[in-house]
């Protein structure tokens, strides 16, 4: 890896306004006493992350592109040339031109490589696609070993498998032919890549997994536990991130890159791109960063290329980058984040978790006022080692042109995630005041629900209510 080129700014600028007595002392102090990196891969280094990009072997002989993927990033990840179809483009006939020539200049350039990707439903050579049963998992198998073999001990880590999952609500796996060479293709393929290659982290890899609540993002879960009980190898689980309007960085991230990495695997954000421009996408890419550095063994942040002309969503302008190689407000929004460090939430073990409340609280109230009356009811949620979820129904007990609803948790607990309402908080942190995030009105009988995440650091009381109708 590069060593970090510290930018010693303090003292620049002490030494640039010192003409300026007053406003050299203001400026000094408001500075931070560590030097902050001036790169990308030098403020992640900081706290012990890479920060990579994909890159595109036929773009390497662009000056402006290679010049910005040399001096930001640390880890590379190719963006097509080590896939299926670009390495086996005939069956056992295998084809490493383009891939080594991006392992070459990472490598030569003090940089490491994430492997992408060794077994996946889509770009499969065309001898691949048509083949089914048992051929078809001895050709995976072997494509596995072969290209794990050629790259042993130049990978940090392979994303394994690519997009197993199914999207939308099932949480089961995506029918393709690998799937239908029987549930077990995957573990499979994680085997024969920890004997080809052991010195390389093996991850599972996949996009829409970045909402907690989401069913896909429980399925790998799922997957991820249950290898993890049976001891088949995995070591992390990368999160794509690609982000955009209709699908945008999720409130609870954290909460998501926490679960997972209590199951003992690290998390990486794998092929991070949002679609957007100026303040609004700077804020979404400082989220992801600051998501990120909130988990220990969250261990780096990939964007998906370099300038936004390089991006396979081109037209989204989702990069770092703008067409002409300057840097965005958002490749400054995650500098500063990632200068600023974060509030690391230390990865704890999985324990049981209990299967009902053990100390419950009232699970209504209904004070009475002028305007309505309401009622508040709590029901629990999922629960996890670290945190449950909760729903609070309101009912109008008559007919309220709104509502309001106070949920008071008890420290250490702490309210992490809503979702249906506008929350606003009390300055202790412990009550949160819900109020509808349309119109609030309901007519006598009817009901509403919002919903929130308590991270409960061992007290599993039940929050109390309140509501207040008018
Ligand atoms: C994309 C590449 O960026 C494009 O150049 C190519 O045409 C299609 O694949 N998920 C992945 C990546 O895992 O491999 C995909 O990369 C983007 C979505």
């Amino acid at each position: 890896m590069t060593t970090p080129r510290l930018t010693h700014r303090r003292g620049r600028l002490v030494a640039a306004v010192s003409g300026l007595a007053v406003t050299a002392v203001t400026v000094a102090l408001a500075l931070p006493a560590a030097a902050a990196g001036s790169t990308l891969q030098a403020a992640a280094s900081e706290s012990g992350r890479y920060f990579g990009t994909a890159i595109a072997a036929s773009r390497l002989s662009d000056g402006t592109y290679s010049s910005i993927a040399n001096r930001e990033f640390n880890m590379i990840t190719a963006e097509n040339e080590m896939k299926m179809d670009a390495t086996e483009p005939n069956q056992n006939q295998f084809s490493y031109g383009n891939g080594d020539r991006i392992v070459s200049w990472a490598r030569s350039n003090g940089k490491q490589v994430r492997g992408h990707a060794l077994a996946w439903h889509s770009q499969q050579p065309g001898w691949m696609q048509n083949m089914s049963g048992s051929s078809l998992r001895n050709a995976m198998l072997n494509h596995v070993t072969q290209v794990a073999t050629h790259y042993k001990g130049q990978v940090y880590a392979w994303d394994v498998v690519n997009e197993a999952f199914a999207d939308g609500s099932s949480g089961g796996r995506r029918d393709s032919n690998l799937q239908r060479t029987g549930n077990d293709w995957i573990e499979a393929a994680f085997r024969a890549a920890r004997a080809a290659d052991p010195g390389a982290k093996l991850c599972y890899n996949d996009y829409n997994t970045d909402n907690w609540s989401h069913a896909k993002t429980q399925g790998v879960y799922n997957m991820v536990r249950d290898f993890k009980a049976r001891g088949v190898p995995i070591d992390c689980v990368g999160f794509q991130a690609h982000f955009n309007s209709g699908n945008p960085v999720p409130s609870n991230y954290d909460v998501t890159l926490r679960n997972f990495a209590a199951l003992g695997v690290d998390v990486q954000i794998t092929e991070l791109d949002i679609e957007g421009s100026g303040s609004s996408q700077a804020q979404q890419y400082q989220g992801v960063v600051q998501a990120c550095l909130s988990v220990s063994r969250c261990t780096g942040i990939t964007v998906w290329g370099v300038r936004d002309s390089d991006s396979w969503r081109a037209s989204g302008t989702p990069l770092l980058f703008d067409g002409s190689g300057n840097k965005k407000a958002a490749y400054t929004s995650v500098l500063n984040q990632l200068n600023a460090g974060g509030t690391t939430t230390p990865t704890s073990n999985p324990t049981s978790n209990p299967t009902s409340n053990p100390t419950p609280s009232p699970t209504t109230t209904t004070p009475p006022t002028s305007g309505g009356s309401c009622t508040a009811t709590y029901s629990e949620g999922q629960k996890w080692n670290d945190r449950f979820n909760g729903t609070v129904t309101i009912r109008a007990n008559t007919n309220i042109s709104s509502w309001q609803s106070t949920v008071t948790v008890r420290s250490p607990q702490k309210i992490i995630a809503t979702w249906n309402g506008s929350p606003t908080w009390d300055s202790s942190g412990n009550v949160m005041t819900m109020r509808p995030s349309g119109s609030g009105a309901l007519s006598a009988g009817q009901t509403t629900s919002f919903g929130f995440t308590v991270q409960h650091g061992g007290n599993w009381t039940w929050p109390s209510l309140t509501c207040t109708a008018s």
